[in-house]
């Protein structure tokens, strides 16, 4: 690509000082609004330089050279095709970047720099836990770490813009997306939300070590039928407020500077061209004045949907309904210029999606500093830092199951080990769905950090694939760790499935070593919740990590051998079967209320009931729950209730326990769910400490989308409870002595 001969942007003026970018020096402008720079520039753009910034192109190609030198494109995403993450994607080369961004500011007429986006979902080169993962560690200041450290390493090579977080409530885990996002509760998936969005964007996102966040994907994609990728979903306007809604309302609040629009429908109206959800809702009643893009051709596939009769009007419903970015499909660039001239669409709509446009990267300090420092990059990648950040949130992550007679930790009682299964050597297979610039060579396999660090006196035998080599091990061995569970291909976008047990074959290897009589411990790996009936009946110890990410290896290896003491509890339901689907704990009560007796709501063979229920996890010790305490009975439209109870380490070791807190409203002028999470602490005990821990109540928290169609806590009675889990604690009741309007 020939860059030609320099010219003058006239918003930056181009000094040969050094500064913070290194080689590229850019004089600072004078500090003035934001809103007056940009109406400034948009007073001097002509339509087709407006529609360019509406419009993203993937990887930045020769054939780009004269769209960007005319100012025909405004961002990029950074991704060799549409493969969803499920390939390893060429590397991010930041000179190249800087290149394309030396085009844009010098050699187009107006000098707007380019926005570099990518996928940045759970870390960048140093990966972390799948989403899912971290959302089992029920620790908003983990999240926001991990986040943090993903932007740095991304911004380190050019990247301003991560299509991150993904914050979909998933009650449906035949949906391979459900690992992307925080798991089925809207209190948990808020608080990570929030989380993300701080750790990404930092106090500035402008700063050099901090990215735009964008929180996808808007909204309700999690719901769609059959757990099918992209199907339809048919949600009421109180379960999208209630259940789909608040995570978003959580980033938003947070400041995430972009969000995404879904591919899906909603009531029969795609969300890319759904203006009650992207204006109405968004813009309207929220205030969000950032910009969004549409997900990945989702423009053109209104067509598709059935909606628009051409590309034309494609274009023309999505800019319409509040799209501000086409991502990828090429509408807006082919078609946003002519329907304003034809009055199809108003120019001031136009003008109003690049303001936000330009908004954002103003916000990002691109005009100001449009290059990227390329000698930081390469001390941060993977740095020692960064490695151990990701090692603690993985074994956070770690869930314990199961753990029949102490089997785990293992130590005196083994001498000789066997280690074996089909994920037992796995290396990038441990980075879970999202990874593209995840490195095989930075991971080790579970096996390998087991028969490492095992404690002096024991022997570690890790065998291969075959069943009858294993079992021949096994036989000679005092106990079996077999590991098993997801490819990560079976997880992600478009990868949904009709069942949830493991993986072929998986099954019944897991029952042939049973079979054995050597006492077994299962490591499941996975990107979903399975549905692991059997194994939870006749596996004495299950270990359980959602794709822990490239140090997964050292984290279970910890947690066998109780370096760690596993605290991970469960962001979403585990079914018995795929039939139960959906199956989540903030179910409504109906008029029939499950139980095993005719004219219940229950199945005839099978239990009504989860495996193991939202929030649910064990410990190499033990906590116990005594005291609660209600600071007042009655609950005034502007006071609050303190709620608390005392929890005591009553085991051998020091554990960290998710105290969590649970309210039920008892009569609402509409149904309302047996439970709802309204907060959780997670707190350090050593042996025998115990400590009080209290949450604050108020009508806030007890708000929902009423039967009038408002947003707020409605008078009445509630019973109130303090547990390690959605189905187990502590419960008192209070009252709310009238109904109190909030603001959503
Ligand atoms: C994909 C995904 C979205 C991602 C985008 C860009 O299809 O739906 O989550 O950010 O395209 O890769």
């Amino acid at each position: 690509m020939s860059l030609g001969t320099e010219t003058r942007s006239p918003w930056v003026r181009l000094s040969r000082r050094r500064d913070r970018a290194g080689e590229y020096g850019v004089s600072t402008m004078q500090t003035r609004s934001i809103n007056l720079r940009v109406d400034e520039l948009l007073a001097r753009m002509t339509l087709e330089e407006k529609v360019g910034q509406m419009t993203q192109v993937g990887v930045l190609q020769d054939e780009h050279v004269e769209m960007v030198r005319s100012g025909a494109i405004g961002s990029s995403i950074v991704a060799s095709s549409a493969w969803a993450g499920h390939e390893d994607q060429p590397d991010v080369v930041v000179d190249r970047l800087n290149e394309w961004q030396r085009l844009a500011v010098q050699e187009s007429r107006l000098g707007i720099p380019l926005l570099m986006a990518r996928d940045v979902i759970h870390g960048f080169r140093t990966i972390f836990p799948i989403p899912l993962g971290q959302a089992a560690t029920w620790s908003p200041e983990l999240v926001e770490r991990g986040a943090a450290v993903a932007a740095r390493e991304a911004a380190g090579v050019g990247i301003h813009w991560t299509f991150a977080p993904m914050v979909d409530i998933a009650r449906d885990p035949r949906w391979g997306r459900i690992a992307e996002g925080y798991g089925e509760d809207p209190v948990l998936a808020s608080a990570m939300a929030a989380a993300a969005v701080r750790g990404f964007q930092g106090d500035d996102p402008a700063a050099p070590d901090r990215l735009m966040a964008c929180a996808k994907h808007f909204a309700a994609y999690g719901a769609s039928e059959g757990g099918r990728d992209y199907d339809t979903v048919d949600v009421s306007e109180r379960t999208l407020r209630d259940v789909h809604l608040p995570s978003f309302r959580a980033a938003v609040r947070a400041g995430v500077g972009t969000l995404m629009s879904a591919f899906h429908e909603i009531g029969g109206v795609p969300v890319t061209a759904n203006s009650h959800l992207l204006t109405g809702i968004l813009r309207r009643e929220w205030g969000f004045d950032g910009l969004v893009i549409s997900d990945w051709n989702a423009v053109a596939e209104l067509i598709d949907h059935g909606v628009a009769r051409d590309r034309r009007d494609a274009a023309r419903l999505a800019v319409l309904a509040g799209v501000d970015v086409d991502m990828c499909s090429g509408c807006y660039r082919d078609h946003l210029a002519e329907l304003v001239r034809s009055n199809d669409v108003p120019a001031a709509t136009v003008d109003d999606s690049v303001r936000r446009i330009l908004r954002t990267k103003f916000r990002l300090g691109l005009f100001e500093q449009p290059f990227t420092d390329n000698h930081r990059s390469r001390t941060i990648l993977h740095c020692a830092e960064h490695v151990a950040a990701a090692r603690e949130t993985a074994a956070a992550g770690i869930v314990l199951l199961r753990n029949e007679g102490g089997l785990l930790p293992l130590g005196k009682r083994c001498s000789r080990l066997v280690i074996a299964g089909p994920l037992a050597q796995a290396r990038r297979e441990l980075f879970g769905t999202w990874t593209l610039n995840g490195v095989e060579s930075d991971v080790a396999a579970i096996a390998d950090c087991v028969r490492q660090t095992a404690p002096r006196g024991m022997t570690v035998t890790a065998v291969g694939g075959l069943v009858d080599e294993i079992c021949s091990a096994a036989r000679k061995s005092d106990m079996v760790v077999l590991v098993v569970g997801e490819h990560p291909n079976r997880s992600g976008e478009a990868h949904s499935v009709d069942q949830l047990g493991l993986p072929p074959g998986q099954g019944e290897l897991v029952r042939t070593l049973a079979a054995l009589c050597k006492p077994l411990i299962l490591v499941v790996v996975s990107g979903r919740p399975l549905a692991l009936t059997w194994e939870a009946e006749h596996v004495p110890a299950i270990l359980w990590t959602f794709h822990p990410g490239g140090e997964g290896g050292p984290a279970v290896a910890d947690a066998l051998f109780g370096r760690i003491n596993p605290s991970g509890r469960l962001p979403v339901t585990m079914p018995r079967s795929v039939g139960q689907i959906p199956l989540y704990y903030s179910r409504k009560n109906t008029g029939r209320p499950p139980a095993t007796c005719r004219f219940r709501s229950h199945y005839i063979e099978g239990s009504y009931r989860p495996l193991f229920p939202f929030g649910f996890g064990l410990s190499y010790t033990r906590f116990e729950y005594s005291d609660l305490e209600l600071s007042a009975a009655t609950m005034s439209a502007d006071g609050q209730v303190c709620v608390a109870a005392r929890v005591t380490n009553v085991g051998d070791r020091s554990g960290d326990e998710v105290v969590q807190l649970y309210v039920r409203d008892l009569v609402g002028s509409v149904t309302r769910p047996v439970a709802e999470l309204k907060s959780f602490r997670r707190i350090r005990l050593e042996p025998g400490e115990g400590r009080r821990v209290e949450f604050v109540l108020r009508p806030e928290h007890l708000a929902f989308w009423r039967l009038d169609g408002t947003w707020g806590a409605e008078a009445g009675e509630f019973t109130v409870r303090i547990g390690p889990n959605a189905v187990e604690g502590l419960e008192g009741r209070f009252t709310l002595d009238n109904a109190v309007a909030q603001a959503e």
